[in-house]
């Protein structure tokens, strides 16, 4: 768990700082995300994956320009579309305006805190799983929801994330990973990824 005085003396411990200081934004998305899409019908379960691939195609796109190998995650648009098409919606949506994307740092951390935030989502994603398959009686694909390789990035990364850093890192880090959650959040409030949706019946 992150103290105040995380951020003039560094984290000591980088994953307990990230998430004590995205806690508030993670609830909101979580909330955001049920409301826009949920995945209650195989129409909401559309909904889910097309802001999913709306919001995290330019996130990927800024991983693969400035993130360094072991800090790369495996992109997931792939398989969103893979699920997409497999419920029969009509193409993945195009990626969301990303201002708070192309906006990011370079410095310290920043890379850190983007991966932390697409990585530390399989986590969730892993709980999703279990009740799209409960709710969908096995016959929703799950390949985003299941992948096995961010599961393996996530666990690869949490040995650099469970360490202290020094604070340059870790307001950086946390800064990147705020603006992060505050872009997924404008795209479920947008409700990007409607048109995706169209023609899975519910
Ligand atoms: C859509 C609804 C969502 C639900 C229900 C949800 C649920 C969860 C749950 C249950 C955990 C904790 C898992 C555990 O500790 O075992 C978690 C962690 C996390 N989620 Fe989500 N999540 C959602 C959306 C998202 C999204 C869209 C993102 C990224 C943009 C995200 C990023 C994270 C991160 C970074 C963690 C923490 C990783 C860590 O412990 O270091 N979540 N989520």
């Amino acid at each position: 768990m992150a103290h105040a005085s995380d951020h003039a003396a560094g984290a000591a411990d980088l994953r307990g700082h990230l998430r004590g200081t995205t806690m508030a934004a993670h609830g909101l998305l979580d909330a955001a995300m049920q409301a826009a899409a949920g995945w209650h019908s195989r129409a909401d379960y559309a909904r889910f994956l097309a802001l999913q691939h709306a919001a995290r195609a330019p996130v990927e796109a800024w991983l693969a320009a400035h993130a360094p190998a072991p800090l790369h995650p495996p992109p997931q648009t792939p398989l969103i579309a893979a699920d997409l098409a497999a419920l029969g919606a009509a193409s993945a949506p195009p990626p969301a305006p990303a201002p708070r994307i192309a906006a990011l740092g370079r410095g310290a951390g920043a890379v850190l805190g983007v991966a932390w935030v697409l990585a530390g989502s399989a986590l969730g994603n892993r709980a999703i799983a279990r009740a799209v398959t409960r709710i969908g009686a096995g016959a929703w694909p799950v390949a985003f929801l299941g992948d096995r390789a961010m599961l393996a990035f996530w666990q690869a990364l949490r040995a650099r994330i469970e360490r202290p850093c020094g604070p340059r890192e870790a307001e950086g880090a946390a800064a990147a990973a705020e603006a992060v959650f505050a872009h997924f959040l404008d795209v479920a409030r947008a409700g990007q990824g409607d048109l995706a949706a169209q023609g899975v019946g519910a």
